[in-house]
């Protein structure tokens, strides 16, 4: 057994979430945890929405409400959605719990005493006619390195450099579009040079290792070249206060949105073991083993846009906190703190061929997709054709024909004509009598199918899994047009045989798509005369902040009764009844009527 923590990206809670938002972590990083689960590895899968920053400022500003106002509706809008999706965090919680600001604090007041911030007065920018600060990813302008003409303050997302807003040729607000005025402003910078060696020596052992995907290891070894100190305070009122004197005090000095939500994994898995009533459990999946043995191994799931945060400015904040870069320094509360294992990081998601756009109506919600399809069948779709390692396309008509050819006609015809089969022949599961070879190579396929697609979904490759589990499923259904059962009369014993078969194939089979197909692998087992407990679902719960704050809903679960990642034998005398379809078939009129919603 070994411990897993799943560190799956914030989202941010400025507006409900669209499919191009889920399509990158929210799935993978499911099937993953839920894969994890079955082969006894003790995982911890924490995320929250991230609610800091300027976005939700924006949103609240145009909305008419406070920002906390904001974030509460969006919050509870995610939470729902994603237990809708399935998704089974052992936490999902959200940055404005007391217990998240204080991690945060903890980790400045570290990083700081470690002595890896600097302060450095520089020009922040206004807007002339509100006299506000305008945030930095308002700003956009031509990027100084590459010339792209949409680069924003913050970042260019052509070359992927980190910028400054007064870095920008001919900037201007995407606010309102007038010039920004810009100022002399005291911030923190954090010193991205004094960890470089350290932070270089660690992407080298990752490398290494050859687990990452290899466009996510180039971009991070190539930003850590152009690496420079970055600022980790903004002009903002809406966030959390730098802990010092001076500071603390001032009302539109914060903490920057994304020094604060990468703290969030340690926060949230520190709110976990306080709420489980054991506080320092969190430690076992961050602190190293002292001798490496049975040392967790944590996997971050994302966005490329998030690539940096994650494999730079996070490990950054980690190795400063624990004084192991060039500077020195020592440990504090929270011990040594380890490093991501792997960076797992999806490409972009488009939607019938362009950029998904709310304003553009060039978008589906999580929620309508999930009011009108069944999750299973948009979780297999980015299971089997997502942004894995290369964007991708979602298109009206391959979701219905994925669904349609492959989840109805493939799977859940196989599911279907089993149990009726059994139901009218048998009303159970019948006896296996001799078995000829054909029924022997079926069942060591379908055995086989646990270490190939298990070690695909080990590696973060689902795309090769759901690949390869859909290829055992056409052989077995190969094997039961061969076998022609419905053919079968006056011989009882060969007729069980079959179906036996066919009824352990069903069950493996059922095993192996259940991380991808949680909900309908659960209506499998229920179709196979079983409980109906394959694959535990999360829940929500509100609770009470543990610190004195207000009390707020999260996502969590008991995943402990979840199914081993291995065969059972199917129990002769099991009843079975006959079965209705467990996926929904597609009109194939969807795709004109989705197209039109879109063109609205
Ligand atoms: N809110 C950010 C986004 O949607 C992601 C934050 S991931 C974090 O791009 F955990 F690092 F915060
Ligand atoms: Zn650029």
């Amino acid at each position: 057994m070994s411990r897993i923590l799943s560190a799956v990206a914030w989202p941010y809670a400025n507006g409900p979430r669209h499919i191009g938002h889920v399509a990158g972590f929210g799935v993978p990083s499911d099937v993953f945890s839920r894969y994890q689960r079955m082969v006894g590895n003790d995982v911890l899968m924490v995320s929250g929405s991230d609610e800091h920053g300027t976005p939700i400022l924006i949103a609240a500003d145009e909305a008419g409400v406070t920002p906390q106002q904001l974030a509460d509706t969006n919050h509870r809008l995610i939470i729902e959605d994603f237990l809708a999706l399935g998704l089974s965090y052992d936490l999902y919680t959200r940055t404005t719990t007391r217990n998240h600001h204080q991690v945060v604090q903890e980790m400045f007041t570290g990083v700081h005493e470690n002595g890896y911030f600097v302060e450095q007065t520089t020009t922040g920018a206004i807007s002339p006619s509100t006299g506000r600060t305008l945030p930095d990813r308002y700003i956009e302008g031509t990027c100084p390195i590459c010339g792209y003409d949409g680069a924003r303050g913050d970042q260019c997302d052509n070359c992927g450099n980190q910028l400054d807003p007064a870095d920008l040729i001919e900037p201007r607000s995407k606010i309102n579009g007038e010039t920004p005025e810009f100022i002399e402003t005291q911030h923190f910078f954090l010193d991205l040079p004094a960890l470089a060696e350290a932070l270089g020596e660690w992407l080298d052992e990752r490398e290494a290792s050859g687990t990452w995907r290899p466009n996510v290891i180039r971009f991070s070894q190539n930003i850590l070249k152009e690496i420079r100190p970055r600022a980790i305070t903004r002009d903002i009122d809406w966030g959390i206060a730098v802990p010092l004197e001076g500071w603390r005090e001032n009302p539109t000095k914060r903490l920057y949105v994304w020094f604060d939500a990468v703290i969030g994994y340690l926060s949230a898995s520190i709110e976990w073991a306080r709420r489980t009533g054991d506080p320092d459990a969190w430690r076992a999946w961050w602190n190293p083993a002292p001798d490496g043995e049975g040392e967790a191994r944590s996997y971050y799931f994302m966005g490329k846009d998030n690539i940096t945060f994650h494999s730079q400015i996070w490990p950054a904040e980690l190795l400063a906190y624990d004084g192991l870069g060039s500077r020195g320094g020592t440990t504090h509360a929270y011990g040594r703190l380890s490093l991501p294992t792997e960076v797992v990081s999806s490409e972009f998601l488009t939607m019938e061929g362009r950029k998904f756009s709310s304003s553009k109506r060039v978008v589906i919600y999580v929620r309508e997709m999930l009011e009108r399809y069944q999750p299973d069948a948009f979780r297999y779709f980015v299971a089997a054709a997502g942004p894995e390692s290369n964007d991708a396309d979602f298109t009206w008509a391959e979701f219905v024909q994925r669904t349609n050819s492959e989840l109805v006609a493939g799977w859940g015809n196989l599911v279907n004509r089993t149990a009726t089969l059994v139901a009218k022949n048998f009303g159970e599961i019948p006896p296996a009598a001799e078995l000829t070879e054909d029924d022997r190579a079926v069942l060591d396929l379908v055995a086989g199918a646990f270490d190939s697609v298990g070690d695909h979904i080990g590696r973060n490759r689902m795309r090769l899994a759901i690949q390869e589990a859909m290829r055992t499923v056409g052989e077995v259904n190969r094997y039961v047009s061969d076998s022609e059962p419905w053919k079968i009369k006056d011989d009882e014993v060969r007729l069980g045989t079959v179906l036996h078969v066919m009824a352990q194939c069903v069950a493996d089979l059922n095993v192996v798509l259940s991380p991808f197909l949680p909900f309908s692998a659960n209506a499998v087992d229920r179709v196979l005369g079983g409980a109906g407990d394959v694959q535990p679902m999360p829940r929500l719960e509100e609770v009470e902040d543990l610190d004195g704050g207000a009390s707020y809903p999260i996502i969590t679960g008991d995943y402990t009764t979840t199914r081993a990642w291995r065969r059972e034998p199917v129990v002769v005398g099991t009843p079975i009844e006959k079965p209705a379809p467990v996926f929904r078939k597609l009109d194939p009129a969807t795709v004109a009527d989705e197209l039109a919603r879109l063109e609205a």
